[in-house]
């Protein structure tokens, strides 16, 4: 067995964590640290080195030509975007990291955001300047929260969230005007805030292979609860659960993979570890940041992950030699988490050469040291995150919980540490907040079905020749040609309400919208027969007639027939007086269309299993869950004027009011070719669609395989909904679901693409007890 000697560069948590398991390669006889740090001057196999300085890369070739070094492993990113690869490239040792060109993807946001640019990688709209006038009249023109990142290196410190404009105009003065990070600040990028949750995902590369490490969530704020300043991390834990099997393996898919492509048509190929710092958006992930080398403290959590046996010698050596594609991470089943303890005072001033004692930890435990040093045989503090505890268990409770405990049993003393006591804390959030629900904001679905129940019987004795008068469909129909009408078509109504949006619409007094919403809920109730929309009648009820905003309903109607070929053929206005409150008004309406015999949905008898189907995207909560919605609202201390947290260009009442879509122009061309059609209203995604389906169909919907409208992520969040409750109560961003023969699905999914978002979300599949009629997977991605 070849020994293999290995020169390891840097000086903290990260750096310790790769000597550990570097030490325990079979292959390695030794790791030089330079400079190390007080756990690595502890290590087996590992030997500090002071002779030679971490910058001094000439230096550090002699160093390893003496010592016969045959990897070289940098830590941070400072030796690597310096080029500290092409020395060794020259002296032909082995180094695990980027060149200086790839390693700029890390070095300058520039660069990097101009590279996502060219490859079509998800990351937040940004702009460059380096002109700080430019800089703050952008600041001015753009309706979305900023984020202001100084475009070179500044330790971590140059990127600066506003809260409002002021605060993005002064932090450009600092950065660009005072200089606050010298030259980084020449050039400054302004990025979109993304809103979402964070992972890190590192991921091994020859250039052409990928292996990634379980994702991993850091805390970067110092204090619990995500609050103060940024820090380089003050805890970490992997694997976190809001990355499903199918989010990693879009990450791949759209982020990873035409990362590394894109590095290679840039004659950069990438080697080395790629740290890809990602935003979980409710459009799915987008790219943060990258980094070109490990994460720290998530080299802490992930490295306890991997099994014994996986060698991370070889992994490396695989990685800069181009044979990546022999090995498969083996990780461990297992959950781990990383608590960072700092000197007190830090992110700002804080002490060094503090003494401190550190126990062996319990089994199960692993202790890295970050700023630490010996002075003689006395274990000293030498930097602001001093040391980490990791913990590794069979679940992330167990694992957090292992951490706390020692740290209470005091493994770890120093006077004024301090450590964050609620590491993990969104992956337990959940169970934390109470969670709304429909039925709590006073609306029982299982009650309305219960209801059509009891009506059953009276409405059968309403049969005549023409309708069998059953009721549960999406419309009423009656087949004229059986009523003295001969070769007649099948007439279809439909009738419904706009429920409490318009309660919204009162408090906003805005009245114009509430009318499309009105023939919205009618009309696409109609197109699911197949039916075409001929003429509509709208009743509005109010204690006293207010001319104007009556007028304003009505023009609102009028807008939804003429968006659906509907001629509004009558109506009614009620003026009772007592019975209703103020000026409060309800309103309903009426729809009748007609259908041929031969054109009606659903064609349950044609559908079969591996039937596609479609999404048509929704503009929002179209005219359903409003009760829920008005509540959370209310709970978040938002009124309809405040700017709504998911849409900075609008007020929450003005968002809450887009209009429902109407679906009738776009479907009307492809009904021929489609199987069925379900409109997703009260009872969403779960109750709606199995409305077309025959008894021995079920939908499996892929969850995430549409961009899901961020009001859906917001109402989720703030209201700590669960996700099927969800998907029970909201279209969830698809307001309408076609069932389409897989042979057809491209051809109608291209004809419809032109006016509405089209997304294949799912299939047909064979009934089962536990499926029930409707089956939406990777529901945990809302989790
Ligand atoms: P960076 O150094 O670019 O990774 O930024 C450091 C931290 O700032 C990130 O981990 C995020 O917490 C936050 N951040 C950076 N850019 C954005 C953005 N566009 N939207 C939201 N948060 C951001
Ligand atoms: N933990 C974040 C980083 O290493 O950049």
């Amino acid at each position: 067995m070849s020994s293999l000697r290995i020169l390891l560069i840097g000086n903290g948590g990260r750096e310790h964590a790769l000597a550990w398991k570097l030490s325990q390669s079979p292959r390695v006889s030794t790791v030089y640290a330079v400079p190390g740090n007080g756990g690595t001057a502890s290590c087996p196999k590992v030997v500090n080195v002071a002779s030679v300085s971490a910058d001094d890369y000439p230096g550090l070739v002699e160093f390893s030509r003496l010592n016969n070094v045959s990897l070289v492993v940098p830590g941070p990113e400072a030796p690597l975007v310096d080029g500290i690869e092409g020395f060794f490239r020259q002296a032909g040792i082995p180094c695990f990291g980027p060149s200086k060109e790839a390693a700029q993807l890390e070095g300058s946001k520039t660069f990097s955001k101009d590279f996502m640019r060219r490859y079509n990688v998800p990351t937040a709209a940004y702009e460059n300047f380096a002109n700080f006038h430019d800089a703050v009249k952008y600041v001015d023109r753009v309706s979305h929260d900023v984020v202001i990142k100084a475009t070179g290196l500044a330790a971590g410190k140059g990127v600066i969230l506003p809260k409002t404009k002021q605060e993005a105009k002064d932090a450009l003065k600092q950065i660009m005007v005072d200089k606050a990070f010298g030259s980084a600040g020449d050039e400054v990028v302004i990025e979109e805030l993304l809103v979402g949750d964070e992972l890190s995902i590192l991921t091994f590369c020859d250039g052409y292979t990928i292996r990634s490490l379980p994702p991993a969530q850091d805390h970067k704020r110092i204090f619990d609860g995500d609050q103060g300043p940024n820090t380089g991390g003050m805890g970490c834990y992997a694997p976190t659960n809001i990355a499903s099997k199918d989010l990693i393996e879009r990450i791949d898919k759209e982020i990873l993979e035409p990362t590394i492509l894109g590095m290679r048509r840039e004659k950069q190929p990438f080697r080395g570890v790629l740290f890809t710092g990602l935003m979980i958006t409710s459009s799915g992930p987008k790219v943060l940041e990258y980094n070109v080398r490990f994460g720290d403290p998530e080299t802490q959590t992930v490295l306890p992950l991997l099994s014994a046996d996986t060698d991370l010698a070889e992994v490396m050596l695989a990685c800069s030699e181009g044979y990546l594609d022999n090995f498969h991470l083996k990780v461990e089943p297992k959950f781990s988490a990383t608590v960072v303890v700092a000197a007190g005072g830090y992110p700002g001033a804080y002490a060094k050469g503090t003494s401190m004692t550190v126990l062996s930890p319990p089994s199960g435990c692993h202790i890295f040291h970050a700023g630490t040093r010996f002075a003689g045989e006395q274990l000293q503090s030498a930097g602001g995150r001093v040391i980490a505890i990791t913990s590794v268990g069979d679940s992330l409770r167990a694992a957090v919980d292992a951490c706390y405990a020692a740290l209470s049993e005091k493994v770890i003393q120093f006077e004024g540490m301090f450590f964050r006591k609620d590491i993990a804390h969104r992956a337990f959030r959940a169970s934390s907040t109470k969670a709304m629900t429909y039925a709590q904001a006073g609306v029982d679905i299982q009650a309305g079905n219960d209801f059509v129940e009891k009506i059953k019987k009276a409405v059968g004795s309403t049969k005549r020749p023409g309708a069998d008068a059953e009721i549960g469909g999406f419309g009423g129909e009656l087949d004229l040609s059986q009523c003295g009408y001969p070769n007649a078509p099948i007439l279809v109504g439909a009738i419904d309400g706009v429920g409490t949006k318009l309660m919204i619409a009162q408090a906003m007094k805005k009245h114009d919208t509430v009318g499309v919403d009105l023939v919205a809920m009618n009309v696409n109730d109609l197109i699911v027969q197949g039916a075409t929309p001929l003429m509509f009648l709208d009743y509005y009820g109010c204690s006293k007639l207010d001319l104007p905003s009556a007028a304003a309903f009505v023009e609102g109607v009028a807008e939804g027939c003429r968006q659906s070929g509907c001629a509004l053929v009558g109506g009614e206005t009620a003026e009772m007086p007592g019975m209703y409150q103020g000026e409060d008004y309800d309103a309903a309406g009426c729809a009748v269309g007609a259908v041929t015999t031969g054109s009606r949905l659903p064609r349950r008898h044609d559908m079969t299993e591996g039937d596609v189907l479609l999404g048509l995207g929704s503009v929002g909560v179209h005219s359903n869950g409003f009760s829920l919605v008005r509540r959370i609202v209310q709970s978040a201390g938002l009124t309809y004027d405040s700017q709504a947290p998911w849409d900075a260009s609008k007020t929450v009442g003005e968002s809450l009011l887009t209009p429902t879509r109407i679906y009738v122009r776009s479907l009307l061309p492809v009904i021929a070719d489609i199987k069925g059609l379900a409109h997703i209203t009260g009872g969403g995604l779960i109750e709606n669609v199995p409305r077309m389906l025959p008894e021995a169909l079920a939908a499996e919907i892929v969850y995430g395989s549409w961009d899901v409208p961020l009001v859906f992520q917001w109402l989720k969040q703030a209201g700590n909904v669960d996700p099927t409750e969800m998907c029970r109560t909201f279209n969830a961003g698809i307001g309408m679901v076609i069932a389409v023969d897989a042979s057809k699905a491209d051809s109608v999914q291209q004809r419809l693409s032109p006016s509405e978002k089209v997304y294949r979300i799912g299939r047909l599949v064979h009934r089962s007890q536990e499926t029930g009629g409707c089956a939406i997977h990777s529901l945990g991605l809302w989790a």
